[in-house]
């Protein structure tokens, strides 16, 4: 199995974007070693503080981001950095050659259950200027180099698109290096499985109400199958399952809170993940545009989510056309 380096020098991808991503995997395997010593190593629980878009932090969450940004800063390739967890973007090397967007741990709620987590990652080109600030990162996830996950499952496995197609890499713990598993992850197009957060069914609008009904109607009702349904409540572990065996995942506008456009952000989390979907053959959509064609004004902007299986998602936005 080719090691990580390896495989994006086959793919000629450029030296020093390779070297970042490596960077980015080498810190993912210090968390995730740090996640192995759970309980014993006190690292569980609140830090005491909100974010800026007032979650609460756990330890976690500031102690990964606290990582990343370290060895970000430290390799003397990124001009700057923007984090779920920073309120502004933080400038590192004048004359790095990237942007680097991340959710450090996503699905933080899972850490005390013993549950999914993950990175998430996003890499720009930086532009030509030295003095970097938030407007330098609004840009559309479209001009993405590269894109990826770490999820520190039962196994711990990277996610990962320079562009050419979405690869996945296993932790060969022993070593702490990522090793080449699937060259060519696709998302099979039809699909039978379904994940959204359920309990927010009376706040969702009208065309997502009438979808979800007709899934649930099953093999009785107008899509003349059954659906399975599964929900990790980490957004990394519901996308690995939609790239390991297709699916649909949703996180849609819902009027609980109905001056926010969604849920997941779009730089850390949408952004990112619309890359490796569509990488991978699948499809990812607000209820109403590509994520990749949404032109961010804030950073820590919100969108709302349909992505997976190519023809379900397509189906679920015929429901809001
Ligand atoms: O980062 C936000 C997030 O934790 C995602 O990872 C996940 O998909 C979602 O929120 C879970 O939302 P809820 O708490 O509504 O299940
Ligand atoms: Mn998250």
């Amino acid at each position: 199995m080719p090691r990580l380096a390896h495989h994006l020098t086959q793919q000629k991808v450029d030296i020093e974007l390779t070297t970042l991503i490596g960077v980015v995997a080498d810190c993912c395997a210090d968390i995730a070693a740090l996640l192995r010593h759970g309980p014993m190593s006190g690292i569980l629980g609140l830090a005491g503080a909100e974010n800026i878009q007032g979650e609460d932090q756990k330890k976690l969450d500031v102690i990964s981001n606290d990582m990343l940004k370290e060895a970000l800063e430290k390799s003397g390739l990124v001009k700057g950095i923007a984090s779920e967890e920073e309120d502004n973007c933080v400038g590192c090397s004048p004359d790095g050659k990237f942007l680097v967007l991340f959710d450090p741990l996503d699905g933080s709620s899972n850490i005390d259950i013993n549950s999914l987590v993950g990175t998430i990652f996003s890499i720009y080109a930086a532009p030509d200027k030295t003095d970097i600030g938030d407007d330098d990162f609004l840009r559309p996830g479209n001009e993405q180099v590269a894109a990826g996950y770490v999820l520190y499952g039962p196994s711990v496995m990277m996610a990962l698109t320079t562009g050419q197609g979405t690869q996945f890499y296993m932790l060969e713990q022993s070593k702490g290096e990522f090793l080449l598993f699937d060259d060519n992850v696709q998302i099979p197009k039809d699909t039978k499985e379904f994940a959204i957060n359920a309990s927010n069914q009376r706040h969702w609008a009208e065309p997502m109400q009438a979808y979800i009904a007709d899934l649930l109607k099953g093999e009785t009702g107008p899509r003349d199958k059954n659906f399975n349904m599964r929900w990790v409540a980490a957004m990394v572990g519901d996308v690995h399952r939609v790239l390991s065996r297709g699916g649909i995942f949703t996180y849609p506008w819902d009027k609980k809170n109905p001056n926010k456009a969604g849920k997941l952000r779009l730089m850390y989390e949408a952004n990112p993940m619309g890359f490796l979907v569509e990488q991978a053959g699948g499809k990812a959509f607000t209820d109403a545009i590509r994520i990749l064609d949404v032109e961010p004004d804030n950073i820590h902007q919100r969108v709302p989510v349909i992505l997976g299986s190519a023809n379900e998602v397509d189906v679920c936005l015929g429901y809001h056309a």
